[in-house]
């Protein structure tokens, strides 16, 4: 079951030319597309003739024209011209879901279009800052998306699953200073590993830091779908931890959202910002190519663990200590699903 009265991202919003895109959010088919002035719109991906997909037709001035036979839709869902005919009934129209682009990114609104405030779209102006250089982009998870939020929130393993790449050692990870925090809308988390040496890709990036690094991780999850983190390293006793003294060194700042395709696969949109080596676009390639081998890891993981759950279940999993902020995380997710089972009348009275 989805929570649908949230804000999720349907799409970078340079995913979009001038062709229709077809994804399937929350088990249900959307075509985006930008209309002839660019606006971008999303329709339920079926056109009301017979039930063609909208996605496999192409945008002309006038909207969105069915690839069968021709019915063309505005980016309101109102059907604007059927061929050979001048009357339009009103039942021609086909759904419409609130669509804003916003940061680089085209977000959707899958629940209750009265209850959508692009207001409640979560900040994340690095996507367009000239001092956080980034590149993104978008996994299919063969994974439920609550898996995919889980990893991000434990992030003991990067020990095991990232120990070529982002990880390093294990016991640096477990033994991490980790503070938690419940916010109006998730969990963050700060993580501490001090003085400990620099991970593979750390290393690669920032050749100059010395032996032993601090390195922080703050994560912070704002329901029921985004994780935006800012990590960093340097050269260790030099106040970062104690002193806030964290300039210099090696900075990134990730986006995480994860989208619901269905209940066993998801979109994963994410994006690396440079924040060490900013006139250095090959800085910013480097990153995104350690992170995409990074993340590869894992996927792998993910899918391995949706095909294991598939048969067992969850029901019988074990929370250990490294899960605190795991499981904040799902208590949130619990507490929204709630709310959406509860009639409005009944969420007055509580
Ligand atoms: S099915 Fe779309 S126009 Fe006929
Ligand atoms: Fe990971």
């Amino acid at each position: 079951m989805f929570i649908r009265n949230a804000w999720y991202v349907a799409a970078w919003a340079d995913e979009l030319d001038e062709r229709p895109l077809g994804r399937t959010i929350l088990g249900e088919p959307v075509v985006l597309f930008r209309d002839a002035n660019g606006q971008p719109a999303a329709l339920q991906d079926f056109c009301k003739h017979r039930g063609a997909p909208l996605s496999a037709g192409r945008v002309t001035g006038a909207g969105l024209e069915c690839g069968y036979h021709g019915l063309v839709y505005a980016g309101d869902g109102r059907c604007v011209r059927i061929p050979g005919q001048t009357h339009i009934p009103e039942r021609a129209g086909t759904r419409s879901y609130p669509l804003v682009e916003k940061d680089a990114c085209l977000w959707i609104w899958m629940g209750d279009a009265a209850a959508a405030d692009p207001a409640e779209i979560l900040d994340f102006p690095y996507h367009s800052d000239r001092k956080w250089p980034h590149k993104h982009t978008m996994y299919p998870v063969a994974g439920n998306a609550t898996l995919l939020i889980d990893n991000l929130m434990d992030l003991t393993h990067l020990g095991y699953v990232h120990a070529t790449t982002i990880g390093g050692n294990p016991s640096a990870h477990v033994d991490a200073k980790t503070d938690v925090k419940t916010t109006e809308h998730g969990v963050k988390f700060t993580r501490w590993l001090l003085d400990i040496p620099a991970a593979p890709t750390i290393r690669k990036a920032v050749p100059e830091l010395g032996e032993t690094i601090d390195r922080w991780q703050e994560f912070e999850f704002i329901a029921p779908a985004c994780i935006v983190q800012w990590s960093g390293s340097v050269d260790a006793n030099t106040g970062a931890y104690d002193k806030g003294k964290r300039d210099g060194g090696f900075q990134a700042r990730l986006f995480h959202a994860i989208t619901p395709e269905t209940e066993a696969s998801c979109h994963y949109f994410w994006s690396g910002a440079n924040g060490y080596r900013i006139d250095d676009p090959q800085a910013t390639e480097d990153l995104f190519s350690e992170l995409c081998r990074a993340f590869d890891q894992d996927m792998a993981m993910i899918a391995a663990q949706q095909q294991r759950i598939a048969t067992f279940g969850e029901d019988g999993l074990v929370n250990i200590v490294a899960d605190a902020s795991r499981v904040h995380m799902r208590r949130v997710l619990e507490r929204m699903a709630a709310a959406e089972r509860t009639p409005p009348r009944e969420a007055a009275t509580v």
